[in-house]
């Protein structure tokens, strides 16, 4: 598939993902979440790629934000909409994606760039990286779900403090709030975050889906956390991965999940 606005690039069974707008520090217009959202759902529809690694391109910026140029002039209908379609369209379909999306946050990761990454299953951080949610600065709150992620991820305390502020963090207060899980240099980021793809690409994929599903639903009002696991649960019995799985272990060797 051709994209103007990211690069694809799938080393079975790793995807990376590069937004790649660095002249405007990779921020996210229209075009471009739209392209991110068909290469997350193409790739997660693609039983070879069992982990997608989120980037940006250059060495300054993840992403540093929704494209302000396009909401500006917005109304307030406009502006309801804008958050309702990018959430449904994107952030929500990257946070449910079955497949694993780890971001590889590599600079500034600035409003939407920042809600994309805590969309994301985790994070790994370059030391220039510098996060935060400047929407208020701006006359607006975050909309692409970072008023509900950021406490999620740090504490209501923090989150309350982040965005109030306006002001970024590093790299390293990031780890602290447990934002990122771990920061590298920048050149050794996309390494590590391949490092934990091989690892997770070592385990069922089916179960992984399963375990994704069942963690989201404790953070979602409408479904209850402990019943998800249990249905969740079970329904690994029914799989080729668990009977692989199981049987591998009793018969000393490694697992060679079929992946479904
Ligand atoms: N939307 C649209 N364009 C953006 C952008 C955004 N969120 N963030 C950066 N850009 C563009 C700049 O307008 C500039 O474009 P130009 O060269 O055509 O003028 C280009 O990216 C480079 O940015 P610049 O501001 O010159 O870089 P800097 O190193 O001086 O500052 C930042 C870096 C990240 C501090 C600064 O770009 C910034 O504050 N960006 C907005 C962050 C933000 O508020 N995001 C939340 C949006 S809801």
């Amino acid at each position: 598939m051709n994209y103007n606005n990211i690069l694809v690039e799938e080393q079975s069974p790793i995807a990376t993902i590069t937004i790649n707008r660095p002249s405007k520090l990779n921020a996210l217009n229209k075009e471009t979440i739209k392209e991110l959202s068909k290469a997350c759902k193409s790739l997660d529809e693609d039983s070879e790629i069992k982990v997608i690694i989120l980037t940006g391109s250059g060495e300054k910026a993840f992403v540093a934000g929704a494209d302000i140029s396009e909401f500006a002039n917005f109304s307030v209908k406009e502006g309801g909409k804008l958050a309702e379609k990018g959430q449904k369209q994107l952030f929500d379909l990257i946070e449910n994606l079955a497949t694993p999306v780890i971001a590889a946050v590599n600079g500034f990761a600035l409003g939407g760039g920042l809600e994309l990454a805590m969309s994301c299953h985790f994070r790994v951080a370059s030391d220039n990286a510098r996060m935060g949610l400047p929407e208020v600065s701006l006359g607006v709150i975050p909309g692409y779900g970072g008023t509900q992620r950021l406490p999620q991820l740090v504490g209501k305390g923090r989150a309350m403090e982040m965005i109030m502020t306006a002001g970024m963090i590093d790299a390293n207060k990031a780890l602290s709030y447990g934002l990122v899980n771990y920061v590298v240099p920048q050149e050794e980021l996309l390494g590590l975050c391949e490092k934990l793809a091989g690892k997770i690409v070592n385990n069922s994929s089916v179960a992984i889906g399963h375990a994704i599903k069942a963690i989201n639903s404790g953070f979602n009002h409408d479904t209850n956390g402990y019943a998800a696991e249990i249905k969740a649960f079970g329904k690994c019995f029914g799989t080729a991965d668990f009977e692989e799985g199981t049987s591998a272990f009793l018969e000393k060797r490694k697992a060679n999940f079929p992946g479904a």
